[in-house]
Formats: structure tokens, C-alpha cells, sequence
């Protein structure tokens, strides 16, 4: 196989959590409350373990240790750039090592399919972890033929004490996509994992201190949101808040910016992302790409192909292809080999999704298969298709987040163009159609951070995301985001004569 896709071993069976406590300065901590959380399996609703509930107090402590960490003449601020970047590597080295354990720990926490835990998760945390590594030693100011007799160059300096706030869905992904830039840059960061989903990340504290980062580098308070995530983004010694999750807590984040010290924000939140078919595309790779672009981990990405609209022409035979795809599920335990869709995170979005599968029922979508729950224990809902959806319908303006797809039909171009950005989300939009220009022509048109032409869901390390409008503000990835971790200082300085 020339895939480069490593081979797939079976999920670990006695897996034991190690780390429950709260991670600063390299050191274990109990939470200052005295208080713990539940941590549960989705998949069976037992409780795996309890983790210390990190509150303001805690934060405050991570964020001392995190400002001592980034102090002038600290180990981490002299430390070669090109010595961050070894660190970086070594991180990446040591999750590889680890990978069978974190996909088992992801899947069994996350309620993630293992084998995408294993492959997709995992390897998109190695890899994002390598390219920021070597970033580190190429993050370079300019040189300015600023007017009169000065000498002008930029810096471009990291920022200072991060706050990063991570969502469930992808809580390892998430994790290193925030940290692997915020290191590569030069900054520190307390990290805020999802109440749902602390124990990855506590694993990879663990790793961290055994690269080797200085002490306060990285810090990870475990908690809940209005607690823990409240005290980061209102905190007055916080230089910067990073967020995934919510449109609803990213406006929260801002606004607590704006009332402490206007720390820098990047947000990354909801969508409700348009997928367009022509009727001349491919349509047995666009039923999948769209089936696939839906259903991925339960309906739970932020980027989910959550309004399908389809040309007139075709829709009844591309619905009647959807419903057979997504009728091909095998629920389950997402660590049991043959399984392929597992539970949702927990109870209150399984309900979210069945208000909104009633709502959908109720204002008169054609509920082609699924539509409940599914099971007898475990956050479960089958598999559903909704055809004859339209526009006004909430299921065709809420994020669902949930295996709940909803094929609607367009006949013109103009119209589509107009009812495709008709949202207030512009993250991500699908195109399928084998007419270059229709697919370039259409792609400008939309209003959204990523475009997918032929495909869907194809992320890279070296590409940025992010979103339009209210799915956010800033760009991860890539050397764009490098930019949201870096401040740009102007040095000028005077002198006797100028010459070009
Ligand atoms: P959420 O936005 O409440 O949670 C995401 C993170 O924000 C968690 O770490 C949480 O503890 C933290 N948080 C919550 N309230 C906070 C606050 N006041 N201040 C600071 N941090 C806070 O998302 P939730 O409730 O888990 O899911 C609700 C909906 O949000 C989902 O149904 C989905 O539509 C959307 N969502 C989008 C995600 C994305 O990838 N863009 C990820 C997770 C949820
Ligand atoms: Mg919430």
C-alpha cells in the first residue's frame, strides 16, 4: 500500500487513566476548591474517572506560572528558536509513541470511531506538531526603507500568556492546533480542555514535561466553561484568548475581552456550511463526499455539510442514494471493530438534536430514514436524512451537530448563490460539478473561510481555516496563523546618514 497510512492495531483494553490532576509549572495540582468532576464514557455513560475542577483560583495560578515562564531573561524567551522548535519535535516523537493509547483514551472519552481517533486524530496532531517545529526558526521581521535618516525593522514578537479553550469534538486536534502555534511563536499558554473531554490533554501534559519545556510553558486547567473558561477570557493578565466551540460563548469571549484588557481573540465557531451538486457532477463521489462531509464523527464538526442543496435535475435520485448510504450504519461502541458510528458527546447535545430532528418532523421536511434516538444506553441517534427541506425550516438555519442531513433542491444559479450565503455562519462550502468555471465562478461567490471543490472536508497543516461572518474572527493553520500568535514591533532607530 502506497497510502502512507500506518496500519491500524486493535484500541488498547486496559487502558488506566494516569492523569486527573491540574498541570502548572510542570507540576501536578489539586484543584484550590477542592473539587472534582465526573469524566464520562458517552458510549455506555459510565464514569471512566474524576479530574480536579480547575475554577478562577486555579487559573490564576496557571497564569502566574505562565507569566514567570515568559519573562525577560527566562529559560523559555533566551532559548534558541531553533531549540523551541526541537522541543516541538520531540512532542511530536513522543505522541507518535504514545498514539495507540491517546486513539484509545480519544475514542473511549470523545466517543470518536477509533479507528479515525487513530488515524485522522493522531496523525493530524503529529503532523501539525512537525510543521510548526519547523516554523520556529522562520518566523522573521523586516527591514524598512522607512523616510529620513532612521534604521526600521520589524519584529515579530510572541504575544505573552495565551488562553486557549478547547471543544470536545476534536479535543486532541484542537489542543495541538492551538498549542504547536502559540510554542512555535514563543508565547505560553493555560489551556482550558471541554469539561467532556479533559484526558487527552492531560496525557499530553504529561508528555510535555517529559520533552522537556521549561516549567510554566504550558499549563492545563481542567473545568467548566462559566468557571475556568470565565477567568481565562476575563483575565487581566491574559495577553490573548483563542476559542473553539460555540457562536454563543465566542460572543461571551469577546465580551469579556472588551471589559477586561482588550486581550487579542481569535474565534473559531459555529457553521451552518452549504454543499452545492450540479447536476452535471460525479454523482456517486458526490453522494459520498456530501454523505461523508455530514456524517463525519456523528454530525459533530464545525464545518459539517449541514445544508445540501441539490439541482432540480437530480434530487430525487441523489436523495434516494444519500438515504441508501446512510442506511448502511452499524451503531455502536466506537472502540468494537466493525462498528462506524458512535455516540454523541452527551446528554444535552443528544437532545439538542432530537428537538431539532421533532422540529424538522413538525415544519414539514420528508424524514426519509432515522429520526430517534437509538439504543438503550449511550448518547445514540440513528442515522437521519430529511429531504423536501426548505429554507426557513429550523433544521435549514440551526447548527445541528448531529448525524442529521438536509437535502434541499435549487433550480437556478442566482437564487442559489443568494440562499446559500443567506446564513449567519460562513465557514465552509462544498461545490460538486466537473464545469471549471461554474466551480470557480461559485466559489468566489460564497461567503465562506473554505471552499471545497470535488471534495469535502480535506483540511491540511499547511492550509488556513476559519471563518466569515459570525463563524468566526482569525485564521488557524498555515502561515496565516502563525500571524494571530505573534505581535509586530517597529524599531526604528536614528542615524547619522541614510544611504540607499
Ligand atoms: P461551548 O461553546 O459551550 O463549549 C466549548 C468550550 O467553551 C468548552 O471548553 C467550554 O467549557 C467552554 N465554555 C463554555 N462556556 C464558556 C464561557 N462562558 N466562557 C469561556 N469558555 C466557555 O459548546 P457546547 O455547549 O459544548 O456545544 C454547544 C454547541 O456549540 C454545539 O451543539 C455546536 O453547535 C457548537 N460547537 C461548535 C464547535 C466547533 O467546532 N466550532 C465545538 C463544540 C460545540
Ligand atoms: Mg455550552
Amino acid at each position: 500500500m502506497s497510502s502512507g497510512m500506518p496500519d491500524i492495531p486493535a484500541p488498547l483494553t486496559n487502558l488506566k487513566t494516569q492523569y486527573t490532576k491540574i498541570f502548572i509549572n510542570n507540576e501536578w495540582h489539586a484543584s484550590v476548591s477542592g473539587k472534582k468532576f465526573a469524566v464520562i464514557n458517552p458510549a455506555t455513560e459510565e464514569v471512566i474517572c474524576h479530574v480536579e475542577e480547575g475554577d478562577k483560583e486555579d487559573v490564576d495560578k496557571a497564569v502566574k506560572a505562565a507569566r514567570q515562564a515568559f519573562q525577560i531573561g527566562s529559560p523559555w524567551r533566551t532559548m534558541d528558536a531553533s531549540e523551541r522548535g526541537q522541543l516541538l519535535y520531540k512532542l511530536a516523537d513522543l505522541m507518535e509513541r504514545d498514539r495507540l493509547l491517546l486513539a484509545t483514551m480519544e475514542a473511549m472519552n470523545g466517543g470518536k470511531l477509533f479507528t479515525n481517533a487513530y488515524l485522522m486524530d493522531l496523525g493530524a496532531c503529529i503532523k501539525t506538531l512537525r510543521y510548526y517545529a519547523g516554523w520556529a526558526d522562520k518566523i522573521q521581521g523586516r527591514t524598512i526603507p522607512a523616510d529620513g535618516n532612521i534604521f526600521t525593522y520589524t519584529r515579530h514578537e510572541p504575544i505573552g500568556v495565551c488562553g486557549q479553550i478547547i471543544p470536545w469534538n476534536f479535543p486532541l486536534v484542537m489542543l495541538i492546533w492551538k498549542i504547536g502555534t502559540a510554542l512555535s511563536c514563543g508565547n505560553t499558554v493555560v489551556v482550558k480542555p471541554a469539561e467532556q473531554t479533559p484526558l487527552t490533554a492531560l496525557h499530553v501534559a504529561s508528555l510535555i514535561k517529559e520533552a522537556g519545556f521549561p516549567p510554566g510553558v504550558v499549563n492545563i486547567v481542567p473545568g467548566y466553561g462559566p468557571t475556568a473558561g470565565a477567568a481565562i477570557s476575563s483575565h487581566m493578565d491574559v495577553d490573548k484568548v483563542a476559542f473553539t466551540g460555540s457562536t454563543e460563548v465566542g460572543k461571551l469571549i469577546k465580551e469579556a475581552a472588551g471589559k477586561s484588557n482588550l486581550k487579542r481573540v481569535t474565534l473559531e465557531l459555529g457553521g451552518k456550511s452549504p454543499c452545492i451538486v450540479f447536476a452535471d457532477a460525479d454523482l456517486d463521489s458526490a453522494v459520498e463526499c456530501a454523505h461523508q462531509g455530514l456524517f463525519y464523527h456523528q454530525g459533530q464538526c464545525c464545518s459539517a455539510a449541514t445544508r445540501l442543496f441539490v439541482e432540480e435535475s437530480i434530487y430525487d435520485e441523489f436523495v434516494r442514494r444519500s438515504v441508501e448510504r446512510a442506511k448502511k450504519y452499524v451503531l455502536g461502541n466506537p472502540l468494537t471493530p466493525g462498528v462506524n458510528q458512535g455516540p454523541q458527546i452527551d446528554k444535552e447535545q443528544h437532545n439538542k438534536i432530537l428537538d431539532l430532528i421533532e422540529s424538522g418532523k413538525k415544519e414539514g421536511a420528508k424524514l426519509e430514514c432515522g429520526g430517534g434516538p437509538w439504543g438503550n444506553k449511550g448518547y445514540f441517534i440513528q442515522p437521519t436524512v430529511f429531504s423536501n427541506v426548505t429554507d426557513d425550516m429550523r433544521i435549514a438555519k440551526e447548527e445541528i451537530f448531529g448525524p442529521v442531513q438536509q437535502i434541499m433542491k435549487f433550480k437556478s444559479l442566482d437564487d442559489l448563490i443568494k440562499r446559500a450565503n443567506n446564513t449567519h455562519y460562513g465557514l465552509a462550502a462544498g461545490i460538486f460539478t466537473k464545469d471549471l468555471d461554474k466551480a470557480i465562478t461559485v466559489s468566489s461567490a460564497l461567503q465562506a473561510g473554505s471552499v471545497w471543490v470535488n471534495c469535502y472536508l480535506m483540511g491540511a497543516v499547511q492550509s488556513p481555516f476559519g471563518g466569515f461572518k459570525m463563524s468566526g474572527n482569525g485564521r488557524e493553520m498555515g502561515e496565516y496563523g502563525l500571524h494571530e500568535y505573534t505581535e509586530v514591533k517597529t524599531v526604528t532607530v536614528n542615524i547619522s546618514q541614510k544611504n540607499s
